[in-house]
């Protein structure tokens, strides 16, 4: 294991099959597509290439299954630099695979089958335990059972790791111990609405909801919300990070390579302030590049993208 101050990504191992076409279906609605295209993706294999592609030693935990996609997806974490000696490979089950549909404004559809991400079990835990000592962040998200979210957080906070925590997809039951184990929450504008019961579409409504959240117990609530910028609050204070204006081709994985940024930032002892701004940087650049892992940028693209754009944060 490396002595460098490392992370830990704990979830889902995609493989995305993307259509893209000029609008997304209504219920009911066939379309013709434009192109289709085979790419690695999965929230948690995201965000642990996100991870490497900063420069953080970083280390998958998860599962695929025993098929061709399975091997794929382990290459390309490996290429990626990504450390998959915990990634287990189910017999007889398939890889998870993510059906996505892009429209021509970069708005996507996602469903998820979770296949081996399914069979996330107690072993998966136990070799995420071996890890944590030498370890500085965990990052979860919602594609594998709640259950092994739960013992994970329970045995980073034994070990004062930093729990980061992306709330996707959106479910309305979150079992309320988590939230005291969460060092940081990020959800989107769709799970924050979830989470609290409340639409968050503003700057109003999403202080409101980061506050809910506080009070659950979180050390510090995220609220993705887009184009619109991002809303960060802890108990001693609440700050306003504007969206970075780009040519938006495909959302998919903006969120994760937030939560990539937001991880490495604070791994490298960045403030929580600077961290966001990477978060939302790294989010920006993700939508302008189509797929999901492709989208994800190295540290000298994120460097000069702060450089060139400038990055500013506001007291609310
Ligand atoms: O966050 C984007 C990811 O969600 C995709 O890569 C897909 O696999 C789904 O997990």
């Amino acid at each position: 294991m490396s002595n460098n101050p490392s992370a830990i990504a704990f979830g889902s191992i995609n493989m995305d099959l993307v259509a893209t076409t000029s609008k997304l279906p209504v219920p009911g609605e066939t379309l013709l597509g434009n192109n289709f295209f085979t790419l690695p993706g999965g929230k948690g294999a995201n965000q642990a290439v996100a991870l490497a592609r900063l420069g953080v030693t970083t280390y998958m935990v998860g599962r695929v299954g025993d098929d061709s996609f399975g091997n794929e997806l382990l290459k390309t974490l490996l290429a990626a630099g990504v450390n998959i000696e915990k990634v287990l490979v189910n017999e007889n089950v398939s890889s998870g695979v993510a059906l996505i549909n892009v429209d021509d404004a970069g708005e996507n559809q996602i469903i998820v089958v979770p296949g081996a991400n399914g069979c996330v079990d107690s072993t998966n835990v136990e070799n995420l335990i071996s890890l944590l000592p030498n370890c500085r962040v965990l990052l979860m998200q919602f594609e594998i059972p709640l259950p092994t979210i739960l013992l994970a957080a329970q045995a980073a906070k034994r070990l004062g790791v930093k729990v980061i925590l992306d709330p996707a997809p959106a479910i309305n039951e979150v079992p309320t111990e988590l939230y005291p184990l969460v060092d940081i929450i990020t959800p989107n504008e769709v799970e924050i609405g979830m989470l609290v019961g409340f639409p968050v579409n503003d700057l109003d409504t999403a202080m409101k909801a980061t506050n809910i959240l506080l009070q659950r117990g979180v050390g510090c609530a995220i609220a993705k919300l887009g184009v619109k910028g991002v809303v960060c609050a802890t108990k001693e204070e609440t700050f306003f990070v504007p969206s970075f204006p780009v040519q938006t081709v495909d959302t998919v994985a903006a969120g994760d390579a937030f939560n990539g940024a937001l991880a490495a930032a604070l791994v490298e002892n960045l403030s929580l302030r600077q961290a966001v701004v990477w978060g939302a940087a790294a989010g920006a650049i993700a939508s302008t590049i189509s797929g999901a892992q492709s989208s994800l940028p190295t540290k000298e693209v994120l460097i000069n993208f702060l450089n060139l754009r400038g990055a500013m944060e506001i007291n609310l």
